[in-house]
């Protein structure tokens, strides 16, 4: 493909998704809305750049690698266009523009397109596709050679030209040169008082240039998004497109209705999700993996082979091959896991190494603690980390037995192989292959009820 640069409109509030944030930063598919459309525009070309005005410095810092210009005001598309003018002025090729919010626009749409208008040999080219619905879109109007004659916005539209399926995607090629000087002649007297890219066609069309007119034949990767529905239905259809594609390559999904996984979430083949679980951000899934229902994974790894049983939070964390986690249990950020540690109800580990083969069954608190292999923490263990100014580190070497209900007051290291009998409060080192107790020792009073109801 020839060199084109892209420009995308990304300036506009909210105001149909009564948000304070900006639209693009909307998220579908477990990313920004300006994410996915600079992917694709990426996909065609290298230099591109974002129209920003509301919410700019965000916009800005979530999108590396792009220009910016900025939009103080937001007059319209028209004048969003417009304002790029300067950056443009040097180049006198032709220039895709796009709408930030069309998450779904998929890069070979964008080619087939971009070569439609160059074989065509067109001045400029709309994108456009029939769709069930076309509420709220500019529609394209043909004339009776059924060529391009103009695009008319919805809310500007008469009831006959209301009843035409076929709309303006958002998306265009346009010779910038022309593009330009086209856009100075855009007036206001629309019902919105803007200043409508749109318009920038029928101009064109009188000036007898030639215009086309390029229909998708899916419909609905043009959608954009305007309302919190349009954004749950646009999500629903990314995260379908991922369960099939990852079911395509190997990975069984129960129900892909209820299962929501993140666009760069990957998953080795013959791994098994159950229905209701979360795949979050940069998850990496192995292969033959199981996760339960009601699962969170986020920006974790999974090694091949383990198991996630229901309702466990995994966040920013490790875990090996062949190990298993859950149920209900919360691995904080920073937990490793190595291979075959099982972690089970109610334990919930943070930034805590745990050797291989380690095991914590049941109920325990186990914070900035570096755990050996083969280690057995009892039920209820705590690492008591927090003096409530400063963490403090655990570290208990390889094949330690740490006894139910006990409490490591951090600092302390238990040595290899030693022992700590259940309920003790250890607040000193145990040496390697000793005992510790550190309980109250039992007493028992023989009699002591009957003497209690004589009284
Ligand atoms: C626009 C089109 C409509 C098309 C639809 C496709 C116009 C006049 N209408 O309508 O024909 O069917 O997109 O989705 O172009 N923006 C700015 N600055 C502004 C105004 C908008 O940067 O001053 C940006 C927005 O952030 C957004 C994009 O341009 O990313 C489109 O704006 P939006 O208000 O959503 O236009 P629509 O009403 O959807
Ligand atoms: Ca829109």
């Amino acid at each position: 493909m020839e060199n084109i640069r892209v420009l995308i409109l990304a300036a506009g509030k909210s105001t149909r998704m009564k948000s304070k944030h900006a639209k693009v930063l909307h998220r579908v598919g477990g990313t920004t809305l300006i994410d996915h459309v600079v992917r694709a525009a990426r996909s065609v070309s290298s230099d591109v750049t974002l129209v920003v005005g509301h919410q700019a410095e965000k916009v800005r810092s979530l999108v590396p690698n792009v220009k910016f210009v900025e939009q103080t005001d937001q007059l319209g598309t028209g004048h969003a266009v417009l304002v790029a003018r300067e950056a443009f002025a040097a180049y006198s090729g032709d220039v895709l523009v796009m709408p930030g919010d069309v998450p779904l626009i998929q890069s070979s749409t964008l080619e087939t397109f971009m070569k439609f208008h160059r074989e065509g040999g067109f001045r400029a080219s709309v994108l456009t596709a029939d769709v069930e619905n076309p509420f709220g879109y500019g529609r394209i109007v043909r004339r009776n050679d059924n060529e391009v004659d103009s695009i008319v916005e919805h809310r500007d539209a008469t009831p006959e030209i209301r009843q035409i399926p076929e709309i303006n995607s958002g998306v265009f090629v346009f010779n910038t040169p022309i593009l330009f000087e086209a856009l100075s002649r855009l007036r206001t007297d629309n019902v919105q008082k803007e200043y409508y890219l749109t318009d920038v066609i029928g101009i064109l069309v009188s000036q007898h240039a030639k215009v086309g007119a390029y229909k998708a034949s899916n419909g609905a990767e043009i959608l954009g998004i305007n309302t919190r529905q349009e954004l749950a239905a646009v999500d629903h259809i990314i995260r379908q497109r991922k369960c099939e594609a990852l079911m395509a390559d190997g990975v069984t999904i129960m129900d892909p209705r209820s299962t929501f996984i993140d666009l760069d979430v990957q998953i080795g083949a013959d791994s098994v999700i159950y229905p209701s679980v979360q795949l979050q951000g940069s998850t990496i899934v192995g292969d033959d993996v199981t996760i339960h229902s009601f699962t969170r994974v986020t920006n974790s790894m999974i090694g091949a082979r383990s198991t996630v049983l229901n309702g466990c939070v995994i966040v920013d964390s490790e875990v090996g091959e062949e190990a298993s986690v859950g149920p209900w249990a919360h691995l904080r950020p920073g937990s490793i896991l190595g291979q075959a540690v099982e972690i089970g109800s109610f334990v919930e580990t943070k930034k805590s190494t745990f050797g291989a083969g380690t095991k914590a069954h049941h109920l325990a608190y186990l914070g900035d603690a570096t755990i050996g292999k083969k280690v057995n923490i009892g039920a209820g263990v705590i690492t008591c980390n927090y003096d409530g100014t400063m963490k403090h580190a655990t570290h208990i070497e390889d094949g330690a037995f740490i006894g139910t209900d006990s409490q490591l007051i951090a600092p302390v290291r238990i040595g290899k192989d030693a022992y700590v009998a259940a309920g003790s409060s250890i607040t000193e080192d145990v040496p390697a292959e000793s005992l510790a107790i550190a309980r109250g020792r039992q007493t028992v009073k023989e009699g002591w009820v009957k003497a209690r109801k004589k009284k």
